[in-house]
């Protein structure tokens, strides 16, 4: 089984994915994570994140190694080094959707993660799981929330991690990032035509897995399902 989950960023997608993942006995793939480890490494080499050859020298020469960790999701792997949490680090988020809009590093990095999808039954998350890396998915969910909830989420998050940042500028960020994810030319951030929308801003964690699980089990009566959920 293929289950694509897309949205904008702080929907709520990684965490969603990988307890759908779990729950059905799944393979979790976090595409955001390869994106944002290729971003790690061109930072650190201080690569202009305009400059598409320069990137696809880092994308191409890095060792990016990513560990299915069963319901713990991805461990990531940069050249050896357990990046898992510097990707997350605010500077890389700046950069990241930058970095990934460049035709020739998407091409490269959705190669990959075809491959993977090839290897069997997996949950991805990300921006172009339903429209582009897997058209053919068993499932696609399109997950929403307001920009508040988002700003919000993001905010608890990163208290989580001891990082502390001003919810005006949270919101701020994550309105520029929707923006450049869904008017960059290439592969925009795009629901797909047959993916289900869910709207999560009053939702907890588990109503969305559940709703999710009712779905894909046929109990939900709420929603038409088309395409190829049908
Ligand atoms: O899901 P995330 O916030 O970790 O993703 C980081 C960035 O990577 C996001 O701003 C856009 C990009 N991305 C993408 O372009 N395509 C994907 N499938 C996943 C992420």
């Amino acid at each position: 089984m293929k289950i694509a989950v897309d949205g904008p960023a702080g929907a709520g997608k990684s965490t969603i994915a990988r307890l759908l993942a779990k729950h059905l006995g799944l393979r979790y793939l976090d595409t955001g994570a390869m994106y944002r480890a290729i971003t790690l490494e061109a930072l650190r080499r201080e690569v202009d994140t305009g400059d598409e050859e320069a990137l696809m020298k880092v994308a191409t020469s890095v060792d990016l190694n990513i560990v299915f960790q069963g319901d713990k999701g991805n461990l990531i792997y940069l050249n050896g080094e357990d990046v898992t949490n510097s990707i997350r680090e605010p500077e890389v988020t700046a950069h990241v959707s930058a970095v990934s809009s460049h035709k020739k590093l998407r091409d490269f990095i959705v190669a990959l993660q075809e491959q993977i999808a090839k290897q069997g039954s997996v949950v991805m998350d990300g921006r172009d799981i339903g429209t582009v890396v897997m058209p053919d998915a068993d499932w696609k969910f399109f997950l929403q929330a307001t920009v508040e909830e988002r700003a919000r989420r993001r905010q608890s998050e990163l208290e989580r991690r001891g990082v502390s940042l001003d919810a005006g500028e949270l919101r701020e960020q994550i309105r520029r990032r929707d923006h450049l994810d869904s008017t960059r030319e290439n592969s925009p951030l795009r629901k797909a035509d047959d993916a289900i929308e869910v709207d999560t801003t009053s939702l907890s964690v588990a109503e969305v897995v559940q709703k999710l699980l009712d779905l894909i089990k046929g109990d939900d009566e709420d929603v038409h399902v088309c395409g190829n959920n049908s």
